[in-house]
């Protein structure tokens, strides 16, 4: 197959959900499709319960499942499908940031009696910065909920996105009948089995038609047929072109515990979701088709045993084909590299690859080289764009409680940030170090790396800081600006000037009073 014909029939992406949406369910039913999985229940939850938040190895043992869970393949019709997992606890929610930034395209699970919820929410703004194309599932159809229509107004309000029904359902919870699909005519009808794997369409070109009474009952019917014409009244016809600029989401509703609406949503998902396209890097737009290869790692995967010390790196490919054994460039650090068990993923494990094309996810051991974002080349010194760090939302101050170890508190400190574990800003003079992260777990699991692995003591004390916002403005006007507050002013991993605003209040002020300075809560400024 041609380069050009590997590219076609790839498509990778993430699905992402508030925990307890279904995501683990519909990536089951999806692995199931795909014939990459035989029964239920072979995916493991890769979310921390909520009564093991304080407990490390309950963290741990999740890590473990959600690196095994990292990236899903599998082919449905001549079609490569990568799924990018995500995780679902909201402490480590930069990670799934960050895997955002390595898929083409997302799914979004919504549960049909929640509506929209604060991950989702998060998660949503992330993909407008990159006009990622979405499609939601409306899960749960087989319990009570809100009505339809509302959860489409909700959808839109709240997430800044068109959306499209191409399902629509008759009925929801105990009386729930089964699913119209708009966009080719036909009954889906519900029966709860969580063992079913093919659906049955029933053809219904004319909704007067008398035997869809008969089917699924007078007033339902009825009610069916009020609704798609209030639908083919109000919402334009699905446009592809917009759904690939992330501007109009396509939407099914389902119950992926029953695999029901799940595979008109896979259908479709094989027939409109974009195949891996170009990325910016400082230099020009890389383009999938070229010859040469190029990556980049948006996640770096540690293995907490002291005794294994051996890092993941996992790689997007971007262009050309990743080989085996060949040397390439590391343009950060000018070395040249080569990787002889470089592995990719399928539904539960994982093997050697002899080549990965784009689109494509390669892990690759690493013995502390890589830092999130890094790329690789084949020579070319490009630095990828659009992995950007997010404000944290908790701040505390790194106090060293060993003064004889302060070489290995800062390389752990250093290596940490680098995985992405958390952010380091340091304040000059004095290095003074802050940690930013957006969950209470993390601090728990820096305290007990940089103990466990670098032998490094640290106590984490509270300091008041709402945002950290990245800066753009006049030089003079940035200068004014920080002489009067150097307290606030510390620098990111990458030496950018950053400004701590201790209130939402103070930011707020320093907005008004600095007009001509602008203040990002993302290390690159893309932001609605
Ligand atoms: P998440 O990954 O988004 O966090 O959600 P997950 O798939 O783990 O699903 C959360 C809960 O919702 C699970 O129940 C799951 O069985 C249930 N669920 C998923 N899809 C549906 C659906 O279509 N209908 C109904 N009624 N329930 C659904 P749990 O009790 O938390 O876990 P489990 O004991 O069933 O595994």
């Amino acid at each position: 197959m041609s380069l050009k014909q590997e590219i076609a029939r790839r498509k990778t992406f993430g699905i992402i959900s508030h925990p307890d949406a279904g995501k683990t369910t519909l990536t089951e039913k999806l692995l199931l499709f795909g014939g990459a999985i035989q029964t239920a229940g072979a995916v493991k939850s890769n979310k921390i319960k909520k009564s093991a938040t304080s407990d490390f190895m309950e963290i741990e043992k999740q890590r473990g499942i959600s690196v095994a869970t990292s990236v899903m393949s599998f082919e449905y019709k001549g079609t490569k499908i990568n799924i990018l997992d995500t995780p679902g606890h909201k402490d480590f929610a930069e990670d799934t940031f960050r895997t955002l930034t390595a898929v083409d395209s997302v799914i979004l699970v919504v549960d049909v009696a929640k509506g929209v919820e604060a991950q989702t929410r998060k998660l949503m703004q992330v993909c407008r910065m990159r006009n990622t194309p979405v499609i939601i599932f409306v899960n749960k159809m087989d319990r009570e909920g809100q009505d339809p229509f509302d959860i489409l107004e909700e959808l839109e309000n709240e997430l800044k996105i068109s959306t499209r029904p191409l399902s629509w359902p008759i009925n929801m919870g105990t009386r729930f009948k089964g699913v119209y699909l708009l966009h080719n005519n036909s009954l889906n009808l519900f029966e709860a089995d969580k063992t079913k794997k093919a659906s049955e369409y029933i053809e219904i070109n004319n909704l007067s038609d008398k035997q869809l009474d008969q089917i699924i009952g007078d007033s339902d019917a009825n009610q069916l047929r009020e609704d798609v014409e209030l639908i083919n009244g109000v919402f334009e016809p699905f446009d592809r072109e917009m759904y690939e600029e992330g501007l109009l989401a396509p939407v099914f509703f389902g119950s992926a515990l029953n695999n029901f609406g799940v595979q008109e949503m896979l259908d479709t998902f094989v027939n409109i979701a974009p195949s891996p396209k170009s990325r910016s890097t400082n230099l020009r737009d890389i383009e999938p088709l070229e010859n040469k290869m190029s990556g980049f790692i948006f996640k770096i995967h540690a293995n907490l045993d002291p005794n294994h010390r051996d890092r993941i790196a996992f790689l997007r490919v971007c262009s050309g084909v990743f080989e085996r054994n060949k040397f390439y460039i590391h343009p950060r650090t000018e070395k040249k590299m080569r990787f002889s068990n470089p592995y990719t993923f399928l539904a539960d494990s994982k093997e050697v690859t002899q080549y990965a094309y784009p689109g494509d996810v390669v892990g690759l051991y690493d013995t502390g080289n890589f830092k999130i974002g890094d790329g690789l080349t084949e020579g070319e010194k490009i630095e990828f764009k659009g992995i950007p760090s997010f404000s944290p939302e908790l701040f505390r101050e790194v106090v060293n409680l060993d003064p004889m170890r302060s070489k290995q508190l800062e390389k752990g400190l250093n290596q940490l940030t680098n995985e992405g574990v958390a952010q380091l800003f340091t304040q000059q003079p004095g290095n003074r170090k802050i940690i930013g992260v957006v969950g209470e777990l993390q601090f728990e699991v820096i305290q007990y790396r940089l103990e466990h692995e670098y032998n490094a003591k640290a106590r984490f004390e509270l300091v008041n800081y709402h945002k950290a916002c990245w800066m753009t403005g006049g030089e003079n006007e940035i200068t004014g600006f920080i002489k009067y507050r150097p307290q606030d002013i510390v620098y990111d991993k990458d030496k950018n000037m950053v400004f701590l605003a201790q209130t939402a209040y103070i930011l707020q002020m320093a907005k008004t009073n600095n007009p001509t300075i602008e203040f990002h809560e993302t290390s690159e400024f893309k932001v609605d």
